[in-house]
């Protein structure tokens, strides 16, 4: 955890905020979770709103904040003898209450008649958006709301000023953003080591998580270890590796405080990239670099993902794979048959940094509108960068076969798309290649130690 002081000020900015106003914030920490059954359960993940006002990385726990009177209660219960005997001793709630600066403790099965009794006084209770059922089932129990309207109840100021507190990332917040990527380096160096035909990607992405494991918190999301890089979220690791392949990974760890790292980097099966991956790798590095040159405060990121789909369209029209002018084929979104995603997204305490509180009220202002574009409409972040936002910068270039035969058969944007050109390609994979940045007060800084990137870079690293 952070020092006490560190969630006693975070508490305290909420409050002053005054978005809510008055009345109580509840808080739910997360509850164990069985897997196939309750002795085996999933590994815990503490709610990350949770561990950012309480830090307490532990289940079956419940805060209330009373923005009126200033109090906080923190609810949970000392272990019982059997917890002692088959989980081993821990800490008092008094004493977790302690390291989280909070001086008042109830016992768990206190919270539904103190929340029914502020209710009867008229007083409001403020919850962020359930996400998983055992929460739903919670707050049913706690609040009466049944499930179905517990989003449209979920309350809209206390979401506008946590995701403004939590955008924010303070120093020792980027430290703990430095080690998840130094983490992550390590694993993405790995795979460059292991990249030899016949290996297997399930033995590559085991070897992944086991660093993940002993270094940090494990994984921060499932990570994509395949020769099909154009599958742009691909859980699967059944194929075996072969001389000429690609391997995309995209592999993050959590940091001790469960600050996520995100980064992808392709790897040449084998160790040293053909000519026409070299094409499409270079394509893919030119925008994510021309977009980590863009970034600073004040720029919109809607700005800098269309300046790298520029940038990417510009080595596409080299390659006869599309035709310009490359202003006109990005307005159009033409580009997207190889680029469908969004250039990235906030980062933290979850790689999609608070998506479970709304996706736009996160990554769009109120003056902004989500396109409806293909491609563009999977932006998760489009506002105005701010001084301590860390963001993901992850273009990509794909060949989807599925895509490229609907758009060819559609002849869509058949002025922009060379579909003969394209046709070469269908078997090639995808390339995308993923940082994770600070923005400064006058610009950017990449976080980590630096993860070979440069095509001679990854071959090197490929060699040892
Ligand atoms: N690793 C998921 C993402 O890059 O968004
Ligand atoms: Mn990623
Ligand atoms: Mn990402």
């Amino acid at each position: 955890m952070f020092s006490a002081s560190t969630y006693t000020d975070r508490r305290r900015t909420l409050m002053e905020a005054k978005e809510p106003a008055s009345g109580l914030v509840l808080l739910l920490g997360n509850e164990q979770s069985a897997m196939n059954y309750r002795g085996n359960p999933y590994p815990f993940r503490q709610d990350s709103s949770f561990l950012y006002y309480f830090g307490l990385d532990v289940p079956g726990l419940a805060a209330v904040i009373d923005l009126d009177s200033g109090r906080v209660c923190l609810y949970g219960d000392d272990p019982d003898l059997d917890d002692v005997v088959w989980m081993g001793d821990r800490p008092s709630i008094q004493e977790y209450a302690a390291r989280a600066g909070v001086d008042t403790t109830a016992s768990r099965s206190s919270l539904p008649e103190d929340l029914t009794a502020a209710i009867e006084k008229g007083r409001s209770v403020h919850f962020l958006p359930p996400y998983r059922a055992q929460q739903h089932h919670r707050l049913e129990r706690l609040l009466g709301i049944d499930r179905e309207r517990q989003h449209t109840f979920a309350s809209a100021a206390l979401v506008r000023t946590v995701v403004s507190q939590r955008s924010v990332k303070s120093d020792a917040e980027v430290d703990e953003l430095e080690t998840a990527v130094d983490i992550t380096a390590e694993m993405h160096k790995t795979a460059m080591h292991m990249a030899e035909p016949g290996r297997t990607e399930r033995e590559i992405a085991g070897r992944l998580s086991g660093i993940a494991d002993a270094r940090g918190q494990g994984l921060s999301f499932r990570p994509t270890c395949s020769i099909h890089g154009e599958v742009l979220h691909n859980h699967e690791y059944s194929n075996t590796l072969a001389a000429d392949d690609l391997l995309l990974v995209d592999a993050g760890a959590a940091s001790p405080l469960h600050y996520a790292g995100d980064i992808t980097r392709v790897i040449p099966v084998g160790g040293s990239f053909s000519s026409r991956q070299e094409a499409i790798y270079e394509a893919v590095l030119d925008a994510q670099m021309g977009a980590i040159d863009a970034l600073k405060p004040g720029v919109p990121f809607r700005d800098i993902h269309l300046h790298a789909a520029r940038i990417l369209t510009e080595h596409l029209v080299d390659l006869g794979l599309m035709n310009g002018p490359v202003d006109a084929a990005v307005d159009a979104g033409a580009h997207a048959l190889f680029f469908a995603h969004g250039l990235g997204h906030l980062l933290g305490l979850d790689t999609h940094e608070m998506e479970n509180l709304g996706e736009d009220v996160v990554g769009y202002s109120a003056d902004q509108a989500r396109s409806e574009q293909f491609g563009l409409h999977t932006l998760r972040l489009a506002r105005p960068l701010k001084p301590g936002f860390v963001v993901t910068i992850e273009p990509g270039c794909y060949f989807i076969p599925a895509l490229i035969r609907r758009w060819r058969q559609n002849q869509r944007h058949a002025k922009f798309i060379n579909y003969n050109a394209v046709a070469d390609f269908e078997s090639f994979g995808g390339v995308r290649i993923e940082d994770d940045v600070l923005i400064t007060d006058d610009g950017a800084r990449v976080l980590g130690p630096g993860i070979p990137k440069s095509l001679d870079a990854v071959e090197a690293e490929c060699q040892r």
